[in-house]
């Protein structure tokens, strides 16, 4: 059976950039079947919901899903939930991991970066301040931070296993100095689950410092666990090492569902113009590829966006001028070039079951 994808349409770039994620994923795998659905401010104007059930059934049934983005009312609305927060919750997509390498040396924009950045934040994806405990009391306004032992495991060890297959650093990053009963507890439980793999090298880190050296230093670090605002706000500070807002990806995963976007908002300074840079939303493509089973065509997809960032057409966030839909016709005209996915023939053997779980791991106690 082909792999189902849930492509989510949502705002500004969100829903202009979607037909070009789906041309290429079309293109390096003509195997997989699409299902489209709606999310967003869009669709909570249309709908007064952000996250329609039809929309929530799409992205369970699907094998997997894609977002680019969704904007937010800039003004408090009532009834205006984030629905991308609401589905990461839905889905139990606990796991948000967020990799930043550096450009090539021959993209226009390598010239203000560093080299041999090469790093992963995996920031809690469930709970910490977006909860969703916020409530407003007359001219005081109190968000709940929830932190679970529970939660702090199971990402933990997602972290530590992906930094075993890498270079075998982990980095926790907190604020326990100051927020010493949540932090206090996503601390100690990280600490105690890394220490369950003695050939690790852990560290700990403040997060106000953290920032400091992911700023300073990005290549010094692997992979960062933390919890999940300070994995939001860092990764987009982490982006700038890799060029930028529109090319860094994310995974969210589960034990049952994915759902794979890019990092970046709606641009609503953008939106429209034809300007924005697809390549973020297309190795969320080629991620999504890769966790299907579809090995092959996931590397000739990133092999062509490499090509691309090396020898270009890029973008205007990348110094050059071409359009989105330029980009989108040379990621194109590369993967013709490479050939057809060997992937169709075995595809059957190769995919994960619908049943097998996204994320191998122990079992935690809830689980068990
Ligand atoms: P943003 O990520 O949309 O944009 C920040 C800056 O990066 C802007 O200057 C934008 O032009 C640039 N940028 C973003 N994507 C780009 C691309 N593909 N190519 C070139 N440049 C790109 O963040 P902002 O402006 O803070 O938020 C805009 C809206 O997006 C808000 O309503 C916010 O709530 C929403 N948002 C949604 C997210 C999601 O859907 N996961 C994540 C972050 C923000
Ligand atoms: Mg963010």
């Amino acid at each position: 059976m082909s792999p189902r994808i849930c492509l989510l349409r949502g705002d500004g770039v969100g829903e202009e950039l979607l037909p070009h994620v789906r041309a290429v994923l079309s293109a390096a795998s003509p195997t997989l079947d699409f299902v489209e659905a709606e999310l967003g401010f869009g669709a909570f104007e249309r709908h007064g919901t952000a996250l329609p059930d039809t929309t929530l059934a799409a992205a369970r049934d699907a094998d997997a899903c894609l977002l680019v983005a969704v904007g937010s009312p800039s003004e408090p609305t009532p009834g205006y939930a984030s629905p991308i927060v609401a589905l990461r919750r839905e889905l139990d997509l606990f796991a948000n991991l967020r990799p930043v390498r550096s450009l090539p040396s021959t993209c226009p924009a390598a010239d203000s970066q560093r080299p041999e950045v090469d790093l992963l934040i995996v920031r809690e994806n469930t709970e910490g301040l977006y909860a969703g405990r916020e409530r407003r009391e007359g001219d005081v306004a109190v968000a709940e931070r929830v932190i679970s032992g529970f939660a702090s495991r199971r990402i933990t060890r997602v972290a530590g296993e992906l930094a075993a297959a890498r270079r075998g650093r982990v980095c926790v990053v907190h604020k326990a100095n100051v927020l010493r009963a949540t932090c206090g507890l996503f601390r100690e439980v990280a600490l105690g689950v890394l220490a369950e793999q003695p050939e690790l090298e852990v560290e700990e880190m403040l997060v106000d410092h953290a920032a400091y050296r992911l700023a300073a230093e990005p290549e010094r670090f692997d992979v960062i666990v933390t919890t999940n605002l300070f994995g939001d706000v860092l990764s987009d500070l982490a982006a700038h090492a890799g060029g930028g807002l529109g090319l860094a990806c994310s995974s969210n995963l589960g034990e049952a569902h994915a759902l794979f976007e890019p990092v970046h908002g709606s641009a609503p300074d953008i939106a429209g113009r034809d300007i924005a840079n697809p390549v973020a939303s297309l190795r969320a493509g080629a991620a999504l590829l890769a966790h299907q089973g579809l090995s092959d065509a996931a590397q000739r997809l990133t092999d062509a966006l490499d090509d691309c960032l090396a020898r270009g057409p890029w973008t205007a966030d990348l110094g050059g001028d071409a359009s989105t839909g330029a980009v989108t016709d040379a990621v194109l005209r590369r993967l013709a070039a490479s050939g057809s996915s060997a992937d169709a023939a075995h595809n059957l053997t190769s995919r994960p079951s619908a049943s097998a779980p996204v994320l191998q791991h122990p079992p935690t106690e809830r689980e068990a």
